[in-house]
């Protein structure tokens, strides 16, 4: 039966649309190293890498870090600099932060594994709904949709309009076929990366076109604005971002930035003023802290 809900959707075929699916997912599985693995904690750390890093830049630095860091235990026992220094090339520094943090209450709330439950799951620091709905689907192979901003484009262009965040994930929950939602996750995040992709669509390798409401004609695209679809990423070049990232940089390498040369350290010759207040944002970030004399580390 088709649910209400997806009618007023437009996306009348739903069975159709599954199964064209399903059978491309399972044809077109790209195999990557965090798809061979259904430890939490391997998957937890794949989905913070993935969410704003492209797969390619994400590959090496997984193996490097499962491999420093097996188990949330032993991240929790380093120190978040150790995190940080491995994140190198990721981008996004904050997400180390977080994991590091993430695996500290693991440790002190859950005895070290990662809790199979939503709430729980959305309780730990740095797990938002995407996070904690992919450990549940790729590591506890439970039927929950999993929506980052490529699967909210792939289902906005389906039902030919933008859709606002709640309509996006309840589409998706109703569209994951029962016992299926380990691959069919897999098959929407393959399908929005590599076919129904945000720039050039190639619309005629979709499985799902013919019922597609917007592939025949590709007038507006509706997943510009659509809840869940980012506008992607704001300006780097010249920004406070790629100042921090500089200064992380330099931290990573070196290990201790005196305040002198924190301007330097920014790319930011001379404006020592800005510089100061992106050392102080790195602290107020947990990704750096004053040691003694005015020298700025990565954190203990
Ligand atoms: N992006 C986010 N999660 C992913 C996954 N599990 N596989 C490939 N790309 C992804």
């Amino acid at each position: 039966m088709v649910p209400d809900d997806l009618i007023e959707l437009d996306l009348p075929a739903t069975g159709s649309i599954k199964r064209a699916l399903s059978r491309w997912a399972q044809a077109e599985r790209r195999d990557l190293p965090w798809r061979r693995t259904r430890d939490p904690w391997a998957v937890l750390a794949s989905e913070l890498m993935l969410q704003q890093t492209q797969v390619a830049r994400v590959l090496p630095r997984y193996a490097a870090f499962l491999e420093r860091f097996p188990t949330a235990a032993s991240c929790a026992a380093a120190p978040a600099g150790d995190v940080i220094t491995l994140w190198a090339g990721l981008g996004y520094n904050r997400r180390a932060v977080n994991l590091h943090r993430c695996a500290v209450a693991v440790v002190s709330d859950h005895g070290g594994q990662l809790p199979d439950a939503l709430d729980a799951l959305l309780a730990l620091p740095g797990v938002g709904p995407y996070t904690a709905r992919a450990v549940l689907a790729f590591a506890f192979e439970r039927d929950v949709a999993v929506v980052d901003t490529n699967v909210g484009r792939v289902l906005a262009r389906l039902s030919g309009r933008p859709l606002t965040a709640k309509d996006v994930q309840r589409v998706a929950d109703s569209c994951v076929p029962r016992g299926e939602g380990w691959a069919w996750n897999q098959g929407m995040l393959d399908l929005g990366a590599t076919v129904c992709t945000k720039r050039s669509p190639a619309c005629e390798r979709c499985p799902v076109r013919r019922w597609c409401a917007w592939a025949g004609e590709r007038g507006p695209d509706p997943a510009i604005g659509s809840a869940s679809v980012s506008a992607g990423q704001s300006r780097f070049e010249g920004s406070d971002r790629q100042g921090r990232g500089r200064l992380v940089d330099v931290l990573r390498r070196d290990g201790a930035v005196p305040a002198v040369e924190l301007a330097g350290a920014c790319g930011w010759p001379g404006d020592h003023e800005r510089a100061g207040r992106a050392a102080e944002s790195l602290v107020a970030d947990g990704l750096a802290t004053w040691a003694g004399g005015g020298v700025l580390v990565l954190p203990l």
